[in-house]
């Protein structure tokens, strides 16, 4: 890792640096040619993860990134050249909160006067449906965040985050063991619903980094992230490659629904919003000639993981 404290080096502020994608960023950039001075925020600056890039040069600011904290993210941002931008709806699950971070961020990075924002959006599902599919919240509020800073005028590039591979995984309601040890793997769409998947710790910096470095992106740009692939297909690889018998079964709509209260009808819209429009609606999928190496496929992902983890 290189991480450079030159004057001259433009100096990139990474929000979520102790999560996946802002980590996943940190290292991408530490591992570039170009030099860069990073500086990363966390409500946290004690905790492992910010304090081993602490030691590989990266200055660590806490601060919280919530909408009436103005003055401690602005600076926070104080300086930066570049911005990376990512929100975090998973702690709190509240679209409106999630959308008033999201535009304070933006207002506040463009009077530091950014030369370059990197948003880590997400398509409206509602928009992208045209009204079908109106109860994804994450997708939506990540959605109005990019019409906004489209809006503001700020120099933007937009880099959204494919399907991680690890939500496989860390879905209980579709991969569920049997009493022979055996696993059903089912999802309320067929098998064929294909997503663009991500080993985000691994990848998603590489993209950001692309926005970055490569003259043909940078402001204005839009990537997005991940290899498509689908439902069925992964679970016939993780199948083989981890030599256990796992089958996948559709659920039915009613069953996805009836999933605990809120969380169920969501996931059945965006699941079945992937299905019928895609998961990044009409937008291209990813273009993995503009990274510096080639992202990991699942079966790379699956090759590298500790499957005896994930699947016990
Ligand atoms: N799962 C998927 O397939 C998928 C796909 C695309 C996009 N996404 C989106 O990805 C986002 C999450 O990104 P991630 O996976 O990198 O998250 P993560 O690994 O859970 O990390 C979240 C990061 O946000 C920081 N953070 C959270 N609240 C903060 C606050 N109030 N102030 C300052 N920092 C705060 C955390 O820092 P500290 O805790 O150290 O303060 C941490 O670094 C979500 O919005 C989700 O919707 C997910």
């Amino acid at each position: 890792m290189t991480i450079s404290n030159d004057p001259s080096a433009p100096l990139v502020v990474i929000t979520g640096i102790t999560g996946l994608q802002g980590g996943s960023v940190t290292r991408a950039l530490a591992e570039s040619d170009k030099p860069y001075r990073i500086r990363g925020l966390t409500r946290d600056p004690s905790k492992p993860t910010a304090q081993a890039f602490a030691g590989q040069g990266v200055q660590i600011v806490g601060v919280s990134l919530a909408a009436d904290n103005v003055a401690g993210v602005t600076k926070a941002f104080q300086g930066a050249d570049i911005l990376f931008l990512v929100t975090n709806w998973n702690e709190h699950m509240d679209k409106q909160r999630e959308i008033s971070e999201g535009k304070m961020m933006v207002d506040v990075a463009k009077e530091a006067g950014v030369k370059l924002l990197i948003w880590s959006g997400l398509e409206s599902l509602s928009a992208v449906s045209g009204g079908k599919f109106p109860r994804v919240e994450f997708f939506d509020a990540k959605g109005d965040i990019t019409e906004y800073a489209k809006q503001s005028g700020v120099p933007l590039a937009l880099v959204e985050a494919g399907y991680y591979a690890t939500n496989i995984f860390e879905a209980p309601y579709a991969l569920r063991k049997q009493p022979d040890g055996s696993y059903v793997f089912g999802l309320p769409v067929p098998a064929t619903t294909s997503v663009p998947v991500i080993d985000v710790a691994h990848d998603y910096g590489l993209y950001v980094r692309a926005a970055i470095e490569d003259p043909a992106l940078g402001a204005g740009s839009e990537l997005y992230s991940g290899i498509l692939i689908s439902f069925g297909e992964m679970i016939t690889t993780l199948s083989e490659v981890s030599g256990k018998k796992i089958t996948y079964v559709q659920m039915s709509r009613e069953e996805a629904v009836a999933m605990p209260e809120y969380y169920g009808p969501m996931l059945a819209d965006m699941f079945q919003a992937f299905e019928v429009h895609g998961y990044y609606g009409p937008k291209p999928t990813t273009r993995t000639d503009l990274l510096v190496r080639q992202p990991r496929s699942w079966a790379d992902f699956l090759e590298a993981a500790a499957l005896e983890d994930l699947l016990p």
